[in-house]
């Protein structure tokens, strides 16, 4: 079994920061000791890497993906292949994406749809998620055959009508289904039948630029689904997960609910937190990189998103990978905002992203690991195998350097699409080497991994409960 020690560098997880040695043994973490001490002295290796000056992190868990997707009228244009290398490059080293129950179809058609497109082909470790598009009497059944298989969450629609859109009875019969399985429901809270509405309206107004996305997605609508798809998972006596939070208002009635000691879970995601309404409203159609739902809201939300991390009213970081090229896709709205394909790329820039908030003083490092790595592992479903660096872990581990300086670019990232929703943007840390299951996949800065590396990670239930 290939034995290798990462030495002299800070250990960090979402609980401790202890300056120790780190064994790995085949694809597991074996043992930390304390530098300098006989114990890590006696550690024979095959390979050393030097952590000295660097942080030693868990690999993160991106539990938001959607490569592959096909989605307003196109495909998001990673594949596993792609999105999962380029995870990889920013230190990401397990993702949960999105099976999707075809319209008609069943759980398990989705779910081996999605299987032929990433098994062999990833770089690193992957679950799946299943978006349940046509609740019915025998898709709530299959709901308990996907929970036992590994697929333990579920996500449905308040937005999308005519898509993904089901209706609050569609919602309470998945909830109280979870409730009984054990599994998750996870809710995009907008009102979609409203929005639609405004849509129109605007339409007929001759309102059509991008901007115009995130004025009729309304801050009010996604915080009176939010509160609407909280009191039904209250009256199912199942927990809720809200993803993707972009208004101040949707994070106060998670708040509320959590005060009043309600298992309600939410994310947000980086496009939240650094971008706002004055990127959408960017002359030139520019403004059609920013499309993506939840819209993006008003600078002043930012701080309650960033408080409401720090307060554990918000637990997860996820990116919602879902990228669309500039040319070819995002432009199939010009004249008309309401067909710009939704969606943004981001898996490769989330832990650098979050650690310029440590950096900026919005979270603590512990908070940045606990936000990218270990909430979202243990909200579904995969803790302590991921999410942290603790003996028996899966030895996914980043060497990241703090002190790197990069700048975000299309010209310089590895995410298959032909722009970057930070171009220029100055970040401070970059993950140096990352081990995925104790196997190199980037080696200072270059990546060494190979595609159908990555494994198929069946989860777990929900650890938050
Ligand atoms: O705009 C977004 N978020 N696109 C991906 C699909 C979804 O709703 O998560
Ligand atoms: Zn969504
Ligand atoms: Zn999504």
């Amino acid at each position: 079994m290939s034995r290798t020690v990462i030495h002299g560098g800070l250990v960090v997880t979402a609980s401790d920061e202890v300056h120790a040695d780190v064994l790995v043994e085949g694809g597991r973490i074996a043992a930390l000791a304390a530098h300098g001490t006989d114990a890590a002295a006696s550690w024979n290796a095959d390979r050393r890497i030097d952590a000295t000056g660097k942080y030693v992190i868990p690999g993160g868990v991106d539990a938001h993906t959607h490569m592959e997707m096909p989605f307003g009228g196109t495909m998001s244009c990673d594949t596993f292949e792609t999105g999962t290398r380029a995870a990889a490059w920013g230190g990401t080293t397990t993702i949960v994406d999105f099976a999707i129950q075809p319209k008609g179809g069943s759980l398990r058609e989705g779910l081996d749809t999605w299987h032929e497109k990433a098994d062999g082909r990833c770089s690193v470790d992957y679950g799946f998620h299943m978006i349940m598009s046509d609740v019915n009497e025998s898709s709530l059944k299959q709901m308990d055959e996907l929970t036992a298989a590994g697929v333990t969450s579920f996500k449905l629609f308040t937005a999308y009508p005519g898509v993904f859109y089901s209706d609050d009875g569609q919602i309470l019969r998945a909830m109280q289904r979870a409730g009984t399985n054990g599994g998750l429901v996870m809710m995009h809270a907008e009102n979609g039948i409203a929005i639609d509405v405004l849509v129109e309206q605007a339409l007929a107004r001759g309102e059509r630029d991008p901007r115009h996305h995130g004025e009729v997605r309304r801050a009010l609508l996604e915080a009176e689904a939010t509160h609407r798809v909280i009191r039904l998972s209250q009256v199912a006596g199942a927990p809720v997960y809200v993803v993707h939070v972009s208004a101040q208002e949707a994070l106060a009635e998670l708040t509320r609910a959590r005060d009043e000691g309600l298992p309600v879970f939410g994310e947000t995601c980086p496009q939240y937190l650094f971008l706002s309404t004055d990127n959408l409203a960017e002359p030139d159609f520019e403004g059609a990189k920013y499309v993506c739902s939840t819209p993006l809201r008003p600078k002043e939300h930012q701080a309650a998103l960033w408080r409401g991390l720090r307060t554990d009213d918000l637990q997860v970081v996820s990116t919602d990978h879902c990228p669309f090229c500039f040319k070819g896709q995002k432009d199939m709205g010009v004249g008309d905002f309401s067909k710009i394909p939704n969606g943004m790329p981001g898996v490769e820039h989330r832990m650098d992203l979050l650690h310029q908030a440590v950096v900026d003083g919005h979270v603590s490092r512990r908070r940045w690991i606990d936000i990218a790595c270990a909430a979202p592992a243990r909200m579904f479903g995969l803790y302590p195998r991921k999410g942290t660096i603790a003996p028996g872990s899966d030895a996914d581990i980043v060497v990241y350097d703090p002190q790197a300086q990069q700048v975000l670019s299309a010209g310089t990232h590895h995410m298959n699409v032909d722009y970057s929703a930070y171009e220029g943007k100055r970040i401070t840390g970059r993950a140096e080497t990352v081990l995925s299951r104790g196997v190199p996949v980037v080696e200072s800065g270059a990546y060494v991994g190979r595609a159908g590396h990555g494994a198929y990670v069946p989860r777990g239930l929900c650890q938050y409960l």
